[in-house]
């Protein structure tokens, strides 16, 4: 089963103040501020949903097609994604724009002042999924298309493609909810095989929307909401409720990205075959890896890592029962599905 991720793609550029904002800052100069911080540290962290997503996929074996817009910086990070198995066919180049960018500096205090530079994601909107998907061989058509968080137009766009091409997709909207209206968020969601949001996304989802959850199920296959610490839950259309714990004692290192990795470790199960339960656990099982690594692409999904955590959370008999389907990755390196 061949997975298409359509999102977001950036990188997060990160420095250290070794100082104060507040120090600097000077109160009757406030109209007129001019500050430059020397700072220590820079670190530059590969980002974005889709691409997050894509490289969670990647590592578990699959090749998925990533879709989105950058700029012409970004080779380097392409070169990163290709070695982990993702296809960046779907990627368009901006000749303009620079690969849009989250730059912050954070100060003594943990403050931070922070900008984000959209740039080439604002072109994703001119990707064409009928050219790029409708177009292809029939073995290389995507069976699922996501459509993650991006540059809002392309999000409805491509929802509307998938609806007309008869290529089932995923909503996972996550953080645009906040600035898409309740039309454009109810052209997001209807007709979904899959809707992803957090708890808090959740309740914005029905506020957004103006339906109740029972709207919202009559519409999407099945919601998967996932709860922090809490782990996640599945709620199906036909009133069934599924709760899976996550993974227990783990390191809170850092937790940027642990939603990607969740969505990349559920939909990698669902690729192979696995049911629902074992789908929303492996989910839980690659977010724990991610939440203990600084980043949201430097973790290690290897398959006995994997394990253990599933071994942690849900005992022997539910490990046992999602093994074969990682040894196949293990194995292959590929996507055997
Ligand atoms: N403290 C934790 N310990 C273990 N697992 C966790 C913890 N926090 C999150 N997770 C795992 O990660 C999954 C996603 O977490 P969460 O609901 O916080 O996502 P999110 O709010 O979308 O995060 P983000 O958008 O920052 O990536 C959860 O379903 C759970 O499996
Ligand atoms: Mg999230």
């Amino acid at each position: 089963m061949r997975i298409a991720v359509s999102g977001s793609i950036a990188t997060d550029h990160l420095t250290v103040f070794p100082g104060r904002f507040a120090d600097q800052l000077v109160p009757s100069q406030l109209h007129h501020v001019s500050l430059s911080f020397l700072v220590d540290d820079l670190e530059v962290r590969r980002g974005g949903v889709a691409a997050n997503i894509a490289f969670g996929l990647g590592g578990l074996g699959l090749a998925p097609l990533l879709i989105g817009a950058v700029g012409t910086d970004f080779g380097p990070y392409e070169v990163v994604l290709k070695e982990q198995g993702v296809d960046t066919s779907g990627v368009l180049v901006s000749g303009e724009r620079q690969t849009a960018r989250f730059m912050c500096t954070t100060d003594q205090d943990a403050n931070q002042i922070a900008a984000f530079y959209a740039g080439a994601m604002a072109e994703a909107r001119d990707i064409d999924l009928t050219t790029l998907i409708g177009n292809a061989a029939p073995d290389a058509r995507p069976d699922l298309v996501l459509i993650a968080p991006n540059d809002p137009e392309a999000m409805l766009r491509h929802t509307r493609q998938c609806r007309e091409l008869g290529i089932p997709f995923a909503a996972d909207p996550s953080q645009q909810l906040a600035r898409l209206d309740g039309t454009q968020v109810r052209d997001l969601v209807d007709g979904a095989r899959w809707l992803f949001t957090n708890e808090y996304e959740a309740a914005l989802l029905l506020e957004r929307t103006g339906w109740t959850r029972d709207d919202v199920l009559d519409r999407v296959g099945t919601w998967i909401t996932t709860l922090g610490s809490h782990g996640a839950r599945a709620e199906c259309a036909d009133g069934t409720t599924l709760r899976v714990p996550a993974v227990p004692d783990v390191p809170v290192v850092d937790p940027t990205g642990v939603g990607d990795a969740f969505r990349a470790g559920f939909l990698a199960a669902t690729a192979r075959g696995l049911a629902l339960k074992a789908a929303v656990r492996l989910g839980c099982s690659v977010a724990a890896e991610v939440i203990r690594t600084v980043g949201s692409q430097s973790y290690d999904a290897a398959a006995d890592r994997l394990l253990a955590n599933l071994t942690a959370a849900y005992g022997t008999d539910a490990a046992e029962e999602i093994a074969p389907y990682l040894a196949v990755v293990t194995r292959e390196g590929g996507d055997s599905s």
